[in-house]
């Protein structure tokens, strides 16, 4: 049953029910694109609460709030007392009489829990430091949509391999025995802990998981997923974190080397892939680049699928609200 339940992190849920969700949301784009109504969640208020910036994940959780007949109510960092004035257990405690649901976008993982302990309201987290599980389940459905299945699939993520999309990315794919290469430099590899925490579900599916630091291990990926350079919060260390990763940029030379013609490219953006962002033009004052993580080529290359998966945020978050804020009947899955 996913009623009154939290998503805070992928592990929350079981294979099969993040399966479901991904497949509800399949179905959920269905309606939307034949203007077929879906408000599972009528007269539900939604507070939606950004510590950090967002696009997409403000946007989605929005628009799907909208589309399933709830009020979302956006509380920025500078709109609520949260963190300065009052602490996230007594803001838990208030909203949760308010709202029937509450979105968190911030730093600390244990905050998210607190709230979602604290509200007693079904808590989702819109990223922390640690992970992003929204974002994962729009990225698998994607990956389903493509390749019309999952397990035996082999993803190779290129970056920073210590923040949340890159943990989220090799826990989720061990879960669902998708192969998952995470290529970085030593200093940037994922903690031990989430290793051993994605081994023992690759052990489980029969999923392979490597961890390395040589763009060698690219060549036999199905998708190629990279990740900003620098996360947000850790702008001070970019020149650090440029000098480490300038040599791991997706770039045609590097994408030559995949065996698979037919690979996809992933990004959950926002990306630095060309001039057009003020930050991108600092870095071209300061560092002399044009593109960081990827060239522009193989963003806008037909392998790409990041406006697929972007789309997909708002059809797999209206999914997870609705499955666990819903009166739906789901079948035990
Ligand atoms: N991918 C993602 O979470 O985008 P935003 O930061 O724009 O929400
Ligand atoms: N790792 C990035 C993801 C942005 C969606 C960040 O935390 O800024």
């Amino acid at each position: 049953m996913f009623q009154g339940r939290s998503f805070l992190k992928e592990i929350d849920f079981s294979k099969d029910e993040l399966l479901y969700l991904i497949d509800f949301a399949i179905h959920l784009k269905k309606l939307k694109k034949e203007h077929i109504q879906h408000k599972y969640l009528l007269d539900k208020n939604i507070a939606l609460i950004f510590e950090k910036t967002s696009t997409r994940t403000r946007a989605a959780f929005t628009t799907a709030a909208i589309d399933l007949g709830a009020h979302p109510e956006f509380l920025g960092p500078n709109d609520i007392q949260l963190g300065k004035k009052e602490s996230i257990s007594d803001t838990a405690k208030v909203l949760g009489t308010m709202f029937d649901g509450i979105e968190f976008r911030g730093f600390k993982q244990s905050d998210v829990e607190i709230l979602a302990k604290d509200s007693q309201v079904p808590v989702w987290n819109g990223l922390t430091d640690d992970w992003h599980p929204t974002q994962m389940l729009a990225d698998f459905m994607t990956i389903k949509e493509h390749f019309g299945y999952l397990k035996g699939l082999t993803l190779a993520y290129v970056g920073d391999g210590r923040k949340n999309v890159a943990h989220s990315l090799l826990v989720t794919g061990a879960i669902f025995g998708v192969n998952v290469t995470i290529i970085s430099p030593e200093s940037l590899q994922p903690a031990h802990e989430i290793q051993k925490l994605a081994r023992n579900y690759a052990l489980r599916t029969h999923s392979k998981i490597s961890i390395r630091s040589d763009l060698n291990g690219l060549e036999n990926a199905d998708i190629v997923y990279t990740d900003v350079w620098v996360s947000m919060g850790e702008e001070s260390q970019t020149a650090e974190r440029i000098k480490l990763l300038k040599s791991y940029q997706i770039n045609q030379k590097v994408v030559d080397k995949i065996i698979n013609k037919n690979f996809i490219f992933m990004h959950c953006l926002p990306s630095f892939h060309d001039l057009n962002t003020e930050v991108m033009k600092e870095i071209k004052e300061n560092y002399n680049l044009n593109e960081l993580e990827v060239t522009d080529e193989v963003f806008n290359s037909k392998n790409s699928v990041v406006f697929e998966q972007a789309e997909n945020r708002m059809h797999t978050i209206k999914s997870v609200m609705a499955a666990t804020l819903g009166d739906l009947f789901i079948p035990k899955v």
